[in-house]
């Protein structure tokens, strides 16, 4: 979930949702919807009040209303063992993430209580209400197999907290650039089966009767169940779609450097297509391992489209910028055909980048073809293998080490900016 961000474009912090406005002047806001100052029921205030019956699919449904438990903060303070340290997940902009242990009278089948992952808005946070508000009207009304599941909410006094199902295998982003020895680097399958799990919620979002633009794409929001099947995460930042007198929706322009695409930073016009910008950025971190943004690179490499765009064209150059952790082992058409489609997603101008439903028909192709994949060779060619003095590749800070034995950390290398 985002926060807005004070900072000045200059001095971006990689991975942290915020407020990009401060890099475009008198952008007008046509469409904020939600009102900081409601203390109205949340649907109360919902973009999707406007829409009607049920919209249901073979792969997801859109409810009326949200469809959420109400949780005390009783309840949720037992199950997170009064938020204690070691129940910590990660933290974003929006507070810290607890793991949690619901004792429900009516324990499932296993006789085993529901674990949950309970998001807790920080006093400091100034992601606040709006988005704590979106999240509960949208991801409390959408259902998808891969859109995180939202159990419910809290909202007491100054309490506002989120309660999600559990996703045991935590972030894209952890897998990508934690460290530690826990973190086992993703094999070239389970990446092609996240990137197409998370195309298709995408897909679904943009294919849906009230078309809905996500705003956030990134990997920290790609949350992974325990067979790493990839679930969209975080729905602060999303809007409702462009009506159909209008290509675009103008809007604030928030979201995380690296990842936010041209037009939108440039004029605050969002389209759908900007989405799909988003994906194709995170496809270049699942083939190179590199972050989107990065400060700690040496200059002219911090954005990693501008740096990375001319070598995902070529076979050759291609296989020198893969990520090393893969050593070797993934076939190189379909690595080319991913990095092909990546270019594709990631045109300057929206109207050239395909749709998110032919992103996941392509995916879906290239996985379906079975290449020999190569015995691992030593690599050496990696264009951050090696500088002298370089700092490692995916150093990340320790400031919010996760809890649960995961040694992958939660905070990009740059400090929040709050
Ligand atoms: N449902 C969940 N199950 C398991 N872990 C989760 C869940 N939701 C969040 N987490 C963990 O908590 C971390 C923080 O999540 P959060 O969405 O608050 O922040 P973020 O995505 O890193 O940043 P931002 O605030 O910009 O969205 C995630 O990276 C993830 O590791
Ligand atoms: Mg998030």
């Amino acid at each position: 979930m985002g926060i807005c961000w004070g900072s000045p474009v200059r001095n971006p912090t990689p991975a942290t949702t915020g407020d990009l406005s401060t890099v475009i002047s008198n952008i007008s806001q046509t469409t904020s919807n939600n009102t900081s100052s409601g203390a109205s029921t949340v649907s109360r205030n919902s973009q999707f009040s406007a829409a009607s019956g049920d919209e249901a699919s073979a792969h997801g449904q859109i409810l009326p209303t949200p469809n959420l438990r109400i949780f005390s903060y009783l309840e949720l303070k037992a199950a997170t063992r009064n938020f204690r340290s070691d129940t910590v997940l990660g933290e974003g902009g929006f507070g810290v993430v607890f793991k949690g242990w619901l004792d429900d009278k009516a324990p499932t089948k296993s006789g085993k209580s529901t674990v949950i992952a309970v998001k807790k808005l920080s006093s400091e946070s100034l992601q606040g209400f709006e988005e704590w508000q979106s999240e509960v009207n949208f991801l409390g009304r959408l259902s998808h197999p891969n859109l995180v599941k939202l159990f419910g909410y809290c909202w007491e006094d100054k309490e506002l907290l989120l309660v999600y199902e559990y996703m045991p295998k935590g972030s894209l982003e952890n897998h990508l650039f934690g460290r530690g020895s826990a973190v086992q680097p993703l094999p070239w399958d389970i990446r092609l089966k996240v990137a197409i799990g998370a195309a298709r919620g995408l897909e679904f979002l943009h294919t849906s009767e009230k078309q809905v633009i996500y705003r956030d794409f990134k990997a920290s929001n790609i949350l992974l169940d325990a067979s790493y099947t990839a679930k969209i995460s975080d729905f602060g930042l999303a809007k409702m779609g462009p009506s159909a007198s209008q290509s675009h929706v103008t809007t604030r322009v928030m979201g995380t450097y690296g990842y936010a695409a041209p037009e939108y930073v440039a004029t605050g016009h969002l389209y759908v297509k900007s989405d799909v910008y988003g994906f194709g950025v995170v496809l270049i971190e699942i083939l190179t391992g590199l972050r989107a943004l990065d400060t700690t690179r040496p200059a002219g490499k911090h954005n990693l489209v501008d740096w990375i765009k001319p070598f995902l064209s070529d076979k050759r150059k291609l296989k020198s910028i893969m990520d090393p952790h893969l050593q070797g082992r993934y076939p190189s058409k379909a690595a080319f055909r991913i990095s092909q489609l990546a270019l594709n997603c990631i045109e300057s101008e929206h109207r050239n980048r395909p749709s998110m439903k032919d992103v996941v028909e392509k995916l879906e192709r290239i996985e379906s073809v079975k290449e020999l994949t190569r015995e691992p060779r030593p690599r050496s060619t990696h264009p951050m293998a090696h500088r002298q003095g370089q700092k490692p590749l995916h150093l990340r800070s320790p400031l919010h080490p996760r809890q649960d034995g995961f040694q992958g950390y939660q905070q990009s290398p740059q400090a929040r900016v709050r």
